[in-house]
């Protein structure tokens, strides 16, 4: 572990002075486009963050205070389990790849630099939410999830200038150039053009979108490619931090929504709260997004990344006996004339439906909790995900329209209820109305209950952010 150098790295960058070099002209670009593009207002104050120092089970990160410029953005993989094959697909049981297969240098340079695009657009999309955050820890919450997904980056950089030479370096460069919703220059994926601007929609965010990202990473977390494999594995592990503050938001929110619905009589917006059924919009909105991110239901792509062994299924080690999976069909609606129809989809062409499959399962669980939450408060609302087929804008279900029970409607139907079922103009406006700016040590915004405890077992009154 090289936690000293320029650059902090457990992969003995200072052994290859070539990459060392390359990735060291990299880095102040890098630091550059954090300062334009990164949290705005806040990058001379010190937060109270955490810093991935080892890839342990225990004790993996370091909690202090650090100014976001300063943060130690370093490249980390998990060590490799010895001898490891590739575990599914046509190459299964061949070693691991340590370089990259000239046949495959194409789709896998695709992945990377798809995955890499996601962390700085996330950074981008939400740089002017501190200035109305609900309290100071959510504050450093989004800092954190923020330097992180900067993290992230480096993570995928990485592979791009160890692996893909030239055109790898190229790449990278253009990982700084994009920005989430320019229309020059936007970044690739749609959710990661769409504004950030209220907190429901940043833990809407982090929440659903992240959690593609758990399931993109735990693909790729199975992958022959060996260092693709490692460093999703350590990006997991921060991974799972973002899940639980866009879960946890939510849940404070719907605590506190449900509590002045019963204070208001079911008006909370009277009492700054945020109305339930609101709530349930941006879910709708969100999840739907998010659904898109997993690509088309049928692909000749996903059957490819499999067949070659660089992106398996969720817990393709662990859940599955048949890891060539050759034989067998999924079957997936699509629309034919007007109607929907089965078709039967060999399962390696139906990979992406399959991980959606299991996205759906988990964001269900949450659901679940989130109810519980409101009937704790004795509110008569549930909360529910809309069907994957409403509001897609990709794969098979884009250009129909279907309810939120995924029946297939008319375009007049679906637009006479759509102010109903997505956020309307009115819906942002009241939210962004709520989004004041709260400071104070331990006090919190009237919208969203306070969390069950602070950071690193400091208090909730701890000073997570100095704002002077
Ligand atoms: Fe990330
Ligand atoms: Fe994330």
């Amino acid at each position: 572990m090289s936690l000293h150098d320029k650059i902090p790295n457990n992969v003995d960058l200072n052994h290859d002075r070539r990459l060392q070099k390359a990735l060291e002209k990299w880095q102040p670009k890098f630091v550059e486009w954090w300062t334009d593009m990164g949290p705005e207002g806040f990058q001379a104050n010190d937060v109270y963050l955490r810093t991935a120092v080892s890839v342990e089970k225990d004790g993996w990160a370091d909690f202090r205070y650090v100014k976001m410029p300063d943060y130690r953005w370093g490249i980390f993989l998990t060590p490799e389990e010895k001898h490891r094959p590739v575990g599914f697909g046509d190459m299964i049981n061949v070693p691991s790849f340590e370089n990259v297969p000239g046949e495959f240098r194409n789709s896998l340079r695709r992945l990377i630099v798809t995955q890499g695009d996601t962390e700085p657009a996330s950074v981008e999309q939400q740089r002017l939410l501190g200035q109305c955050c609900p309290s100071l820890y959510d504050l450093r919450n989004l800092f954190q999830v923020n330097v992180e997904e900067g993290r992230h980056l480096w993570a995928m950089v990485y592979l791009l200038h160890r692996y893909f030479g030239r055109d790898g370096r190229e790449e990278a460069d253009e990982l700084l150039e994009r920005r989430s919703g320019n229309a020059d220059k936007p970044r690739i994926l749609e959710a990661f053009n769409q504004p950030i601007d209220d907190w429901l929609s940043f833990f809407c965010f982090t929440m659903f979108v992240d959690r593609d990202g758990k399931f993109q990473l735990a693909a790729l977390a199975e992958s022959g490619f060996s260092p693709l494999r490692r460093t999703t594995r350590f990006m997991l592990t921060e991974e799972a931090y973002h899940l639980f503050v866009g879960d946890t938001g939510i849940s404070r929110i719907v605590r506190r929504s449900a509590q002045l619905h019963k204070e208001s009589n079911g008006d909370p917006i009277g009492l700054g709260g945020i109305p339930l059924h609101i709530i349930q919009r941006y879910i709708n909105y969100w999840f739907t997004y998010s659904l898109d991110l997993f690509g088309g239901e049928i692909s000749s792509n996903a059957a490819d990344f499999f067949a070659s062994g660089l992106k398996g299924r969720y817990n393709e080690e662990k859940k599955f006996q048949d890891h060539v999976a050759n034989e067998g069909f999924v079957d997936i609606p699509v629309v034919e004339g007007g109607t929907l129809t089965n078709r039967q989809v060999p399962t390696r062409n139906a990979m992406n439906e399959l991980l959606r499959d299991e996205y759906i399962s988990d964001s269900e669980n949450a659901i679940r909790r989130w109810n519980k939450v409101i009937a704790s408060e004795g509110v008569d609302f549930e909360l529910t995900l809309p069907h994957r087929r409403f509001h897609r804008h990709k794969g098979e279900y884009a250009g129909h329209y279907f309810d939120t029970d995924g029946a297939i409607v008319t375009e007049g139907v679906y637009r006479a209820k759509a102010s109903e079922i997505l956020p309307s103009e009115e819906d942002y406006a009241l939210v962004k109305s709520l989004m004041v700016q709260v400071t104070k040590p331990g006090q919190m915004a009237n919208w969203i209950c306070p969390p069950k405890q602070g950071i690193d077992g400091q208090p909730l009154e701890f000073e997570y952010v100095r704002l002077n």
